[in-house]
């Protein structure tokens, strides 16, 4: 077994998925919407944070080393149709891209919902429109996220999830993209 994802990566990803799952639940009710906006901030925070460290962090962190060029991209969703696609010790090159979907969208959706509460924009209709709408946008990209994982994780017989809690996988073996 190898570390992959460094401590900072694995912070910031249960970090996320705990302040956007907040985020979500408090939209509900359950007297739990003076936690949404605080929610909303830690997600931004965690967002920034996770930008900087796609330049400073290790190896996995890197936004060089995940993020694929458009023909390796189309290389590898040719490589899935044949179900031949390499196991990575990184992000996959769709799980890269997905990385990067789902950053800019917390981004846009912490932004409008900020925006919301400004003098400029406080009760403008459209403001809370977008936000609205982002938020289901980056829900359903989660849900495709969270099945990519999934699958993923059924394809190549290791558990990914249990690797973004202890940051460690097997080794490479021959054929694997290191
Ligand atoms: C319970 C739900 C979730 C599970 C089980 C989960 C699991 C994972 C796993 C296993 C990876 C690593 C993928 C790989 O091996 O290439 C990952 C990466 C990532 N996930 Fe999730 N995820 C969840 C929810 C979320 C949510 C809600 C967000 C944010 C909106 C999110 C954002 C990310 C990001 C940004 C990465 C890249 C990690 C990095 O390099 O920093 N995930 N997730
Ligand atoms: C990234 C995490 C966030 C998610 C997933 C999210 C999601 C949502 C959703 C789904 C709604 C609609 C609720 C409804 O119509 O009942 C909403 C409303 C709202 N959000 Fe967020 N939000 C986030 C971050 C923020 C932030 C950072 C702020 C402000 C600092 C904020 C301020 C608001 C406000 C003021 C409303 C009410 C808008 C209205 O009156 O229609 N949100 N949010």
């Amino acid at each position: 077994m190898i570390t992959v994802w460094d401590l900072p990566v694995r912070l910031l990803h249960w970090t996320l998925v705990v302040s956007v799952t907040l985020c979500w639940i408090s939209t509900l009710g359950w007297g739990l919407s003076r936690w949404h906006e605080p929610a909303g901030y830690v997600a931004a925070a965690a967002v920034i944070a996770r930008l900087l460290w796609g330049f400073a962090g290790s190896r996995y962190a890197r936004f060089r080393q995940f993020v694929a060029a458009p023909r390796q991209l189309l290389d590898y969703v040719a490589a899935l149709r044949t179900r031949r696609e390499p196991r990575y010790m990184g992000h996959n090159p769709l799980g890269g891209w997905m990385v990067l979907l789902l950053l800019a969208m917390t981004a846009a959706v912490a932004a409008t919902g900020w925006l919301f509460t400004t003098d400029r924009f406080w009760g403008v209709n459209w403001v809370a429109e977008l936000h609205n709408g982002l938020a289901w946008l980056l829900l359903a990209l989660i849900a495709l996220h969270i099945a990519g994982v999934i699958f993923t994780s059924l394809r190549h017989r290791e558990n990914l999830p249990g690797a973004m809690l202890t940051g460690r996988k097997r080794a490479a073996r021959q054929g694997d993209v290191d």
